[in-house]
C-alpha cells in the first residue's frame, strides 16, 4: 500500500515486513498428493497438514504474528479474576472502537452464541447482508431465522461493483414493512462478506442502514471478523476516506452500530473473540451468559497469552501497511488467474481468491459436487489446500434431496503475512495448468455422509478414474517436477 512504484511499471504487492521465523513445508510428488487426497476421503478438511504444501484452507488462527505480539505474550497476567491482561485488552478495544463495554469470548462463534441468546426471541427474523455458517446455525438454535438482503451485485460472480457486500436499501424497507419491527431481532452487517467472496461493505451503506434502524429502534450488529480487509477497501475505494487515518475510519464505522463482535482468529491475528457495546441493557443481558458459556468475565475462555497478542494485534491492525498485505496478494493471485482465463470472483475481495467451479467444472453435474471436485483436483495438481464453498457445504433438504448451492466456489485463503509472492505465483501456475486440463476433472460421490456439517467429516470418492488421468497428464507436462 505504501506508494512504491517499480521502474518496470509492474504492479507488484511489495511486502512491508520481513520474515524472522519460518516453518519448513514440504511438496510431495503428484502421486503421493493423490494418495493423501484419497486417504482424506477427497475432503480437504481431512488432509493432514504435513502433506499440504500451501495451506489456503482458511486464515482463521493461522495469520502470522508480529514480534511485538510474541513479546507481549510473555507479560500475560495469569489469574482467573481481575487479570491485568484483561484490563489492558479492554482499554485497547474501548479506545479503538469508542465503545463502553467489552465482553470476551473464546472465538467468533462463541460471541454469536451469546448475542443470539441475548437478542433473539423465538420466531424473530435477523436481517443481514449475508449469513455466515456459524451465525445462521446459532440464530436458528435460539429459535430465530435469517433473511439476507444483500444487493443483487453481491450474488454475481463477476462484477465491477466496489462494495458487493452492501445491503440493498429497497430490500431492507420491504423486509421491515413485511415483517414489522417487533418481529426483527436485529440487523447484522458482516464486514468483508465471507461467503460471497470476501466482499466489502461501504461506510455510506452502513450510515444509511444505521439511520433507518435507529429511527425505527432496530438494533444493529456488526460482525467485524473481516474488518481489516474491509478497512483497506474503504480507504482505497471510497473517495471520502482516501486521506483518513485507519483508526478514524474504524471509529466512524463503530459509531453506526449498537453491538460489534469479532473472531480474533481473523481480526488482530491472534486467537479468541470479543463483543463490544455501549448499550447498558444489552451489556447486562450478555454479561450473564459469558461465565455460563465461556468463562469468567476477565478471560471468557481465552488464554491470557492470546489476549495479550490480541491487544497488540488490534493496534497493529490500525496500520494500512499491515492490513494491505492480504487484499493486495488476493488481487495478485486473482489477476494472474484472470490473465490465464481462469474464472474467479471479481472484483478481487479480501480473505482469499475464489475460483468459480460452476464454470471451470461445467461438465461435472452439480450433484457430483463441482467445487469439491475442484478442491481435490487443485490439491493433486499443486499441494495447495483450499476450501469448498458450494453444494457440499450445504445441508440436504428435509426430504433428503440435495440443496444445490447458488454459487459453487473454491476459496483459496491468503492468511495474513504468511505466504510469499513466489508461492502465490506457484499456486496460479498450477491452477492455470489445471484449468487448461479441466476436462479431466470428474465428479465425486459420498462414501460416508454425516447428517450435520457433512463438509467437515464427510468422505467421498471419485465417480471414475479421473484422478489417474490427471496424474498422467501432469507427468506428461511437468516431467519429473514435483
Ligand atoms: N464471522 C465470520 C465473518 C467468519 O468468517 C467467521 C469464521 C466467524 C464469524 C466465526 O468465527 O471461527 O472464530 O468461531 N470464519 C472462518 C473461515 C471459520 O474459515 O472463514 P470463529
Amino acid at each position: 500500500m505504501s506508494n512504491v512504484k517499480f521502474l518496470s511499471g509492474e504492479n507488484i504487492p511489495l511486502e512491508m515486513h520481513k520474515v524472522r521465523m519460518v516453518q519448513r513445508i514440504h511438496l510431495l510428488p503428484v502421486e503421493e498428493r493423490a494418495k493423501s487426497m484419497a486417504e482424506a476421503g477427497f475432503n480437504t478438511f481431512l488432509l493432514k497438514n504435513r502433506d499440504v504444501f500451501l495451506d489456503m484452507l482458511t486464515d482463521s488462527g493461522v495469520n502470522a504474528m508480529s514480534e511485538n505480539q510474541y513479546a507481549a505474550m510473555m507479560q500475560a497476567d495469569d489469574s482467573y479474576a481481575g487479570s491485568e491482561t484483561f484490563y489492558r485488552l479492554e482499554a485497547v478495544l474501548q479506545d479503538i472502537f469508542g465503545m463502553k463495554y467489552f465482553l470476551p469470548g473464546h472465538q467468533g462463534r462463541a460471541c454469536e452464541n451469546i448475542i443470539a441468546r441475548a437478542m433473539v426471541t423465538p420466531g424473530q427474523v435477523s436481517l443481514m447482508n449475508f449469513h455466515f455458517t456459524t451465525t445462521k446455525a446459532l440464530i436458528t438454535l435460539a429459535g430465530g431465522s435469517v433473511e439476507e438482503i444483500i444487493g443483487d451485485e453481491g450474488l454475481k460472480i463477476r462484477s465491477t461493483a466496489p462494495f458487493k457486500g452492501d445491503i440493498d436499501i429497497d430490500k431492507l424497507h420491504e423486509a421491515i414493512n413485511r415483517l414489522g419491527v417487533e418481529n426483527i431481532s436485529f440487523l447484522r452487517i458482516e464486514a468483508g462478506t465471507n461467503l460471497v467472496g470476501g466482499q466489502p461493505v461501504s461506510v455510506k451503506n452502513m450510515r444509511e442502514v444505521s439511520k433507518i434502524c435507529r429511527d425505527l429502534g432496530i438494533k444493529l450488529v456488526f460482525d467485524a471478523s473481516l474488518l481489516a480487509d474491509n478497512l483497506y477497501f474503504i480507504k482505497t475505494r471510497e473517495a471520502e476516506f482516501k486521506d483518513m487515518d485507519i483508526q478514524d475510519i474504524t471509529r466512524e464505522i463503530a459509531s453506526c452500530f449498537d453491538v460489534i463482535y469479532f473472531s480474533a482468529r481473523k481480526l488482530g491475528a491472534a486467537r479468541g473473540g470479543g463483543i463490544l457495546t455501549s448499550d447498558d441493557n444489552l451489556y447486562s443481558k450478555m454479561r450473564e451468559l459469558v461465565p455460563l458459556f465461556e468463562g469468567f468475565l476477565t478471560y471468557g475462555g481465552m488464554s491470557v497469552r492470546e489476549m495479550e497478542a490480541m491487544a497488540v494485534g488490534m493496534r497493529e491492525t490500525m496500520d494500512i501497511d499491515v492490513i494491505s498485505q492480504t487484499p493486495s496478494f488476493v488481487e495478485a493471485l486473482c489477476n494472474e488467474l484472470i490473465a490465464k482465463g481462469v474464472p474467479v470472483v471479481t472484483p478481487p475481495g479480501g480473505l482469499g481468491c475464489h475460483l468459480d467451479a460452476t464454470e471451470i467444472c461445467a461438465h461435472v453435474p452439480q450433484i457430483q459436487y463441482r467445487a469439491g471436485a475442484l478442491a481435490a483436483a487443485v490439491f493433486i495438481a499443486s499441494g495447495v489446500r483450499g476450501m469448498e464453498r458450494g453444494t457440499l457445504s450445504e445441508q440436504r433438504n428435509e426430504d433428503g434431496s440435495e440443496r444445490l448451492a447458488e454459487m459453487e466456489l473454491l476459496r483459496l485463503a491468503i492468511p495474513k503475512r504468511v505466504f510469499t509472492l513466489s508461492q502465490v505465483k506457484y499456486a496460479a501456475d498450477r491452477i492455470s495448468w489445471l484449468f487448461d486440463n479441466r476436462h479431466l476433472i470428474g465428479g465425486l460421490e459420498f462414501v460416508e455422509e454425516p447428517a450435520v456439517l457433512r463438509f467437515f467429516f464427510g468422505r467421498l470418492k471419485p465417480v471414475s478414474n479421473w484422478t489417474e488421468l490427471l496424474i498422467g497428464q501432469f507427468r506428461k507436462d511437468f516431467g519429473d517436477s514435483l
